[in-house]
């Protein structure tokens, strides 16, 4: 696929998709959303790519939303419809790779929903962040009410909702609604960093790692713990696993190779 609304690019194992409106404060259309599902696709095959950053083009922007322009004429039936079948949200929420937001401006609406999905968010510090769909008279339909009530609790979570109003990237890493936040000049380096830390680790462990992880919200504490018995078994049957332990003993540091 040709794509003409998103970048991507793979270097030392980690893949960068930037989202690439600029103009339109990366906001996306279904142009765009067709696009990531299939770079996920791409990326979830490549053993190249163990990790994944997400973040959108030019100065301003993380991402802006949903492209408003094409909510226009839009009924309750031909909205539900076009929300059918796959969608960007769960599947970087079920991407087998971990998925780094940096969030290097307005961060809202769907742009909001899209880092919620991710499983770390880094902030550059003049970012902003808001679920402002109730301006529009409508709510958050990509997963907000219910990613962002489980990740900062129902109190902040419904202000944020109700209000429409934007946090700031301070504000955001006090309620834990992102992980850290640096200056603009740092981000993308302290981003990759952080990535680059990830990226020698055993893809296996990581995979089962975020699954595990996952359940937590998606599982009663018994069954969680359950899947995590079985996923912890399971990484004793890689080879990775031989490595790491080997590495340990031999004082060394384990060359992870995702088998
Ligand atoms: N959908 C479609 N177009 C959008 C958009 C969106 N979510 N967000 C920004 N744009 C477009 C603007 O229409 C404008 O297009 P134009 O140059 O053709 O007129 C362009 O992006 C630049 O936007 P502008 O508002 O001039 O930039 P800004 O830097 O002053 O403000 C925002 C940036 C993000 C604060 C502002 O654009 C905004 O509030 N966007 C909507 C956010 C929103 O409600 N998202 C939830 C959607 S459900």
């Amino acid at each position: 696929m040709l794509y003409q609304n998103i970048l991507l690019e793979t270097r030392d194992r980690i893949s960068t998709l930037t989202i690439n409106r600029p103009d339109k404060r990366n906001a996306l259309n279904q142009a765009t959303r067709d696009e990531i599902l299939n770079a996920l696709d791409v990326l979830e095959k490549s053993s190249d790519s163990r990790i994944l950053i997400v973040t959108g083009a030019g100065d301003k922007a993380f991402i802006a939303g949903a492209d408003i322009s094409e909510f226009e004429g839009r009924t309750a039936l031909t909205q539900r419809e076009s929300m059918k079948g796959r969608r960007i949200f769960d599947a970087i929420e079920e991407f087998p790779k971990p998925v780094i937001a940096m969030i290097n401006g307005f961060c809202l609406g769907g742009g909001m929903e899209l880092a919620l999905a991710c499983d770390i968010r880094i902030a550059s510090d003049t970012a902003k962040l808001g679920q402002p769909e109730i301006n529009l008279g409508i709510i958050p339909g990509g997963g907000g009410t219910q990613r962002l009530t489980r990740l900062v609790g129902e109190g902040k979570s419904m202000e944020l909702i109700l209000t429409g109003d934007l946090i700031d990237a301070a504000g955001a890493k006090a309620i834990g609604l992102v992980n850290d936040v640096f200056p603009t000049a740092e981000l993308q380096s302290r981003v990759r960093a952080l990535a680059g830390r990830m990226s020698e680790k055993s893809p296996i462990a990581l995979r089962m790692a975020k699954e595990a992880v996952k359940n937590a919200s998606r599982m009663n504490l018994r069954e969680g713990l359950d899947r995590e018995t079985d996923l912890f078994s399971l990484t004793f049957g890689s080879e990775d696993k031989a490595e790491g332990v080997r590495a340990f003993l031999e004082k060394r540091k384990p060359d992870f190779k995702g088998r």
